[in-house]
This record gives structure tokens, C-alpha cells and sequence, in this order.
């Protein structure tokens, strides 16, 4: 075995570790299911989605292909939420709070309202 394939194979041990500790204990690893348990709870607080935009968003798919979601392309962690111009209508569940890699966050021309709490404001 070559010293690459050898490095390889022992990259590719690590990272299973990684993924088999992530779903055994969630808290050992801030994982992606944090954003998705997040995206998934920010759904549940939209009481109105005429144009079935996060109604798409299920469990079934990989959450950085849902609509208006982007995401890190290595760490698969949302980066931006654009849903802008979406005729949503609901509150801002405070789970946004927890998408800690968010940079961009477009959630204008809705009708969102209630209150913005202050988890919220955990987000950098
Ligand atoms: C978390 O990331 C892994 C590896 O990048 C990916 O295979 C998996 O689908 C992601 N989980 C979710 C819930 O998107
Ligand atoms: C947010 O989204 C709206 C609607 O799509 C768009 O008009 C606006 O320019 C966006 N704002 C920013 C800062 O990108
Ligand atoms: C919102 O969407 C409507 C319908 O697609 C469009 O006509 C309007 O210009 C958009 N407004 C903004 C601010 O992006
Ligand atoms: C995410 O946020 C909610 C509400 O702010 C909180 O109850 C929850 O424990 C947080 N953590 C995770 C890992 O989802």
C-alpha cells in the first residue's frame, strides 16, 4: 500500500469516527442535525406558505438543498437563509439562534410578526 492510500484509508477511518460520534452523541459535535433540527423548527413556526416554498423542507432531503438555504460546501452548515419576497407568514422561531455559521439571513417582504427574542441575537 502506497504512504497516499495509507494516509487515505486513515483520513477515511477519522472521518467515520466523526460521523459515528456525531449521531451517537450529538453534543460531543456541533453537527449539521443542529441546523437542521433549526431549519425544521423554523418551519413549524410559519402558519402560511402559499407558494409551498418550505414545504419542501423534509427530513427526507438533505437540508442544503432546500429551498432558500445556503450552506458551507465542506462543513455542510447553513451559511445563508434568503427568503425574500416569499409571502410567508408566521413567527421567527428562535431556533434561528442556533445556526451558528449564518451570515445571511433575508426574510423581508413577509409577514412575519410577534416578538424577536433574544436568542435570536446568539447569531454572529
Ligand atoms: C451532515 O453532513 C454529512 C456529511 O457532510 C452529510 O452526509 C449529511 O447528509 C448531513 N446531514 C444532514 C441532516 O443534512
Ligand atoms: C432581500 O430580499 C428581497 C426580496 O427578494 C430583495 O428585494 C432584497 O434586495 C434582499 N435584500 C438584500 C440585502 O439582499
Ligand atoms: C416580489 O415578488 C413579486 C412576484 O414575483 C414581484 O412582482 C415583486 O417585484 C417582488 N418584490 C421584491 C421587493 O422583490
Ligand atoms: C436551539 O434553540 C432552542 C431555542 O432557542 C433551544 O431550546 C435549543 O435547546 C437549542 N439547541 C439545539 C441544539 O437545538
Amino acid at each position: 500500500m502506497s504512504v497516499r492510500r495509507l494516509y487515505n484509508a486513515s483520513l477515511m477511518g477519522a472521518l467515520a469516527l466523526l460521523v459515528h460520534l456525531c449521531m451517537v452523541d450529538l453534543a460531543i459535535c456541533s453537527s449539521n442535525f443542529t441546523d437542521q433540527l433549526a431549519l425544521l423548527n423554523f418551519k413549524s413556526s410559519i402558519k402560511n406558505d402559499p407558494n409551498n416554498v418550505i414545504s419542501y423542507w423534509t427530513k427526507e432531503t438533505n437540508f442544503c438543498g432546500w429551498a432558500g438555504v445556503l450552506c458551507s460546501r465542506r462543513r455542510q452548515r447553513v451559511t445563508g437563509l434568503l427568503l425574500g419576497n416569499m409571502s410567508l407568514e408566521g413567527t421567527i422561531s428562535p431556533h434561528v439562534g442556533n445556526l451558528s455559521f449564518l451570515q445571511l439571513l433575508n426574510l423581508s417582504y413577509n409577514s412575519f410578526y410577534g416578538h424577536l427574542t433574544d436568542e435570536i441575537g446568539k447569531s454572529t
